[in-house]
């Protein structure tokens, strides 16, 4: 199966927020582009920072959006998934950095410091698999977090790897609340 082939499986799963000029998102469309027709134009590049209304991801959904020519995953998780996540021992992790843009190198990874909202509610990821860079699909694998088909890579509900080839957990961009319902990136 060819590479573009593996990626079809994923398009379902996407809705994307296309942006459109400095801080602003707009609603774009349902369907995410192959990664190859992802190639970012130089506008796109230009845009270090964005500003995201999370006002209507409710609990237990995922919005997509693309920052930098790239998906960042943005879930409201649930309280099952926040349980989960921090109920999982350092010693259990294959990665056991926090990968987090937001604190000092060395970091670990727990729970705490990878989720961006004290209650552990928001997780804020780059959508892009530390193995090779597919795009994982959220709500899978065995950890019920996101799961990479593209060979096999299982994270858990707070973005850490956990089995499979892929090396690190998934990076997690500069990002803060400026307000209740919106996050900026970058
Ligand atoms: S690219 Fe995700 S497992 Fe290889």
């Amino acid at each position: 199966m060819s590479h573009a082939e593996d990626l079809q499986g994923t398009r379902r799963d996407f809705i994307y927020y296309a942006t459109a000029g400095a801080g602003a998102v707009v609603t774009g469309a349902a369907v995410w582009p192959l990664v190859n027709q992802m190639n970012p134009s130089a506008d796109v590049l230009a845009l270090s920072s964005i500003r995201v209304d999370v006002s209507a991801v409710e609990p237990g959904t995922q919005l997509t959006v693309l920052w930098q020519g790239k998906p960042v995953f943005i879930r409201s998780r649930t309280a099952e998934e926040i349980a989960a996540a921090r109920a999982v021992s350092l010693d259990d992790l294959v990665d056991s950095s926090a990968e987090n843009a937001n604190l000092p190198d060395g970091s670990d990874a727990t729970d705490e410091n990878r989720a961006l909202s004290e209650d552990g509610t928001w997780l804020v990821q780059m959508g892009v698999c530390t193995h090779l860079g597919c795009v994982p699909l959220g709500e899978q694998g065995d950890f019920g977090g996101w799961f990479c088909p593209c060979h096999g890579s299982h994270y858990d509900t707070a973005g850490r790897i956990r089995k499979g080839p892929a090396p690190r957990n998934l990076p997690i961009p500069v990002a803060a609340f400026v307000d209740e319902t919106t996050i900026k990136l970058g």
